[in-house]
C-alpha cells in the first residue's frame, strides 16, 4: 500500500526536527557569543596575529575555519554552545568606507542566499557546525529578516564612483514591492513606524523587508527551514526583532524547527516580554539594565534589581526560563568601560550564571577586554593569545561548572525558578535549588559578613550541613539554628552548593572565609577590611519557612 500523502508529510516533518533542539534543550546549556570576523583567523595565518583596529570599523580576517580551530579555548571554560555572527553575503561599500564602517560584522544582508565569503567557504561552515557537533555541543545562527543594507551613492558624494542612487542588483529581494517603501524610523514611540519604516544611515539605508506581503513572508519562511537544515544549525538569534510585526515571528520560528531568540533592544520589560509570547526566548536587555545599574558602582541599588527580577517573572512567558541572561555583547560598551573593580565585575558576571536564564558570555569578557561603546567592543581575540590562565576565565569556568554540578546535583535545578531571597543596600541573596548566591557590590577593597538564614530551602541547608563556597572554594558550616554565616573577601561573589554537589568545582577546599585558596581570585586584588562596609551586609531571611 502506498504511504498516504498525510503519512508522507509526517514523515518529512519528523526528519526535519530530527536534528532540532528545543527551549528547554537550550536551557540546559551555556553560550558563547561569537563575533566571526574577531575571533579567530584562520589557521594558516594564526601565527602571525594580524593588528586589528577597532575604530577602522574594516574586516580583521576571522573566519569560520579560525572557530573551528579554537574550540578548545572556549570548551575548556565549560561552554556547551556557540553563537556565530550572520552567515550570509554582505553589502560591500566602497573604501575608505562611510561613517558607519563596513559590513565585517555580519548584520548588512545583502543576498540571503549566498555565504559571506570573507568568512569562508561552504565546506569551511559545513566542517566548523560538525565539529562542534562532535564535542556534543550546539551551534545557534544568527539572523537578520527585518532589512537587507544598501548603499547610497547619493549620501556619499562620491564624484569618482560610477553609480548614483540605490541599486538592488544582486540582492534576494531586487523588487521595490518587496520592501516597505522608504521612511526612516524617528520615533520609537510609534509602533507601526518602528516596524515599516528603515534603520540604518543615510550612507547605508537598511532597506526594510515588506514582510506585509504574503509571498515576502512565505520567501522567508521556507528560507529559515533550508537554511537550518541545511547546515544542521541548532537554534537561532535573531536580530532586530522588534522591527517585525508581531505575528510574522511564530509561523518564522516554526518553519525553522530550531529554539529561537530574538533581540528586543528595550528597557522596559512589559514590552520586551510581550514577545516571548510569540518566540521561544529574548535577549534579557530590561535585566541587564539593572545588573548594570546595581553593579557598576558600588552606589548601585540591589532593590532596583529585585524588582526587575519581580517585573521579568511577571511579563515573561516562562518569567526567566524565557530569556538569555548576558552582561556583555557586541552592541554595548563592555562592562569594564563602566569600572576596573574586579570585585564588581565578578559579581555582575556571575549574575549571568545564578539567574534562571541561558547564561551567555561574550567573546572578551573572559580576557577583560574594555572596550567601550560600538566599534570599540569588537577587540580582536586573537591579540590575547588565548590566554587561558586569566583571572576571568578561571572565573567563568568555575561559574559553568557550578551550574553543571548544580544539574548534576539536583534534577529540578533547571525547572526550579530562582527566586530573591533579601536584598540590603549592598547585596541580594539568591536561591535557585541546589544553587544559592549572594551578589555584593561593596567592591574589590571591601569585604563583607554575609548571614542568610538557609535552614527551609530544602535537603542540603537544613541545620549543620556542610556547604562549598565555590567561586573561593572554601567550606562553610549552616550553624545549628540554620543560619549560612561568611565572609566574602575583596568584593568577590558567593555561590554556594551543598558540598556532597560541588567536589569536582574545587577539588582543594579551604577553611571557612579564610579566602586563601580562592580558585578564581583576582591575584592583584589586595583584601583590606574596610569599616566602613564591614559590617553592611547582614543578610536575614525574611520568608516564613
Ligand atoms: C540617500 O541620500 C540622500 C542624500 O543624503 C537622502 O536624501 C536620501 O533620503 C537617502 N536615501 C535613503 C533611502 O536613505
Ligand atoms: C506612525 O507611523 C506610521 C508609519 O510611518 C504613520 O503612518 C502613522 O501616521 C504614525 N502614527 C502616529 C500616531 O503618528
Ligand atoms: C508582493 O511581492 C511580490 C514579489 O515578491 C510582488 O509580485 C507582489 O506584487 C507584491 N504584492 C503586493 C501587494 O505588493
Ligand atoms: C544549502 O547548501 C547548498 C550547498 O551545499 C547551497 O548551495 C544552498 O544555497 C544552501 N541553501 C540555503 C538556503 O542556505
Ligand atoms: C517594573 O515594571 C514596571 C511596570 O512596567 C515599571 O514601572 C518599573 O519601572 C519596572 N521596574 C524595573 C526595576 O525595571
Ligand atoms: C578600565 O581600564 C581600561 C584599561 O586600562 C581603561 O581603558 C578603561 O577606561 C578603564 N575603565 C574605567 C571605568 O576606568
Ligand atoms: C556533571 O555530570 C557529568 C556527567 O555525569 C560529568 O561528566 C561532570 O563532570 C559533572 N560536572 C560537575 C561539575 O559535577
Amino acid at each position: 500500500m502506498a504511504p498516504s500523502l498525510l503519512t508522507l508529510a509526517t514523515l518529512a516533518l519528523w526528519a526535519h526536527h530530527a536534528y532540532a533542539a528545543s527551549a528547554s534543550d537550550w536551557q540546559k546549556r551555556t553560550i558563547y557569543q561569537v563575533m566571526t570576523d574577531r575571533f579567530a583567523l584562520p589557521p594558516s595565518q594564526d601565527s602571525q596575529g594580524a593588528p586589528c583596529d577597532t575604530g577602522a570599523q574594516l574586516p580583521c580576517g576571522g573566519t569560520w575555519s579560525g572557530i573551528e580551530n579554537h574550540l578548545d579555548y572556549i570548551q575548556g571554560m565549560g561552554f556547551d554552545a556557540i553563537w556565530i555572527s550572520p552567515i550570509v553575503a554582505q553589502l560591500q561599500v566602497p573604501l575608505p568606507p562611510p561613517a558607519d564602517g563596513t559590513a565585517y560584522h555580519g548584520y548588512w544582508p545583502e543576498n540571503i542566499y549566498a555565504l559571506n565569503d570573507a568568512f569562508g567557504t561552504d565546506s569551511d561552515l559545513r566542517s566548523l557546525i560538525s565539529a562542534v557537533h562532535s564535542r556534543g555541543m550546539f551551534i545557534m545562527l544568527d539572523v537578520v529578516v527585518n532589512h537587507l543594507a544598501t548603499y547610497n551613492v547619493t549620501a556619499n558624494a562620491d564624484p569618482a564612483n560610477p553609480w548614483s542612487g540605490i541599486s538592488l542588483t544582486g540582492y534576494s529581494l531586487d523588487e521595490d514591492s518587496e520592501y516597505h517603501p522608504f521612511c526612516p524610523i524617528t520615533n520609537y514611540g510609534n509602533q507601526t513606524m518602528v516596524e515599516q519604516c528603515w534603520l540604518g544611515s543615510a550612507a547605508v539605508p537598511l532597506a526594510d523587508v515588506n514582510t506585509e506581503n504574503q509571498t515576502t513572508v512565505d520567501t522567508y519562511y521556507s528560507w529559515i527551514g533550508d537554511v537550518v537544515s541545511n547546515y544542521t544549525f541548532d537554534g537561532l538569534r535573531i536580530d532586530t526583532l522588534k522591527h517585525i510585526r508581531k505575528d510574522f515571528w511564530p509561523g518564522f520560528a516554526q518553519a525553522s524547527g530550531v529554539f529561537t531568540i530574538g533581540e528586543v533592544l528595550d528597557s522596559d520589560a512589559q514590552y520586551v516580554g510581550g514577545y516571548t509570547q510569540v518566540i521561544d526566548a529574548v535577549l534579557d536587555y530590561p535585566g541587564w539594565g539593572m545588573v548594570l545599574q546595581a553593579f557598576q558602582t558600588t552606589g548601585g541599588s540591589m532593590s532596583m534589581l529585585a524588582q526587575s527580577i519581580q517585573n521579568t517573572s511577571t511579563y515573561f512567558k516562562n518569567g526567566g526560563f524565557s530569556v538569555g541572561s548576558f552582561l556583555e555583547n557586541h552592541d554595548q560598551p563592555r562592562f569594564p568601560s563602566f569600572t576596573n573593580d574586579t570585585g564588581l565585575i565578578k559579581n555582575a558576571i556571575a549574575w549571568v550564571f545564578v539567574n534562571d536564564g541561558i547564561p551567555i558570555v561574550y567573546e572578551g569578557q573572559e580576557q577583560e577586554y574594555t572596550g567601550g561603546a560600538v566599534p570599540y567592543d569588537r577587540e580582536a581575540i586573537w591579540l590575547s593569545g588565548y590566554e587561558t590562565n586569566k583571572p576571568l576565565y578561571k572565573h567563568i569556568t568555575t561559574l559553568n561548572m557550578a551550574r553543571q554540578a548544580a544539574k548534576n546535583g539536583s534534577s529540578s535545578f533547571l525547572t526550579t525558578h530562582m527566586e530573591v531571597i533579601s536584598t540590603s543596600t549592598h547585596s541580594i541573596a539568591m536561591a535557585k535549588y541546589p544553587m544559592l548566591s549572594v551578589l555584593t557590590n561593596v567592591g574589590q577593597s571591601a569585604s563583607g559578613q554575609v548571614s542568610v538564614a538557609v535552614g527551609s530551602l530544602g535537603n542540603g541547608y537544613s541545620a549543620n550541613s556542610e556547604l562549598v563556597e565555590v567561586i573561593s572554594c572554601s567550606s562553610v558550616k549552616v550553624d545549628g539554628s540554620g543560619n549560612l554565616a561568611f565572609t566574602t573577601q575583596s568584593g568577590a561573589p558567593a555561590v554556594f552548593l551543598p558540598s556532597s554537589m560541588a567536589s569536582k568545582v574545587c577539588t582543594n577546599l579551604a577553611a571557612s572565609g579564610s579566602g586563601s585558596g580562592a580558585k578564581g581570585a583576582f591575584s592583584t586584588s589586595i583584601y583590606m577590611m574596610s569599616a566602613a562596609v564591614s559590617s553592611v551586609i547582614a543578610l536575614v531571611l525574611l520568608v516564613s519557612a
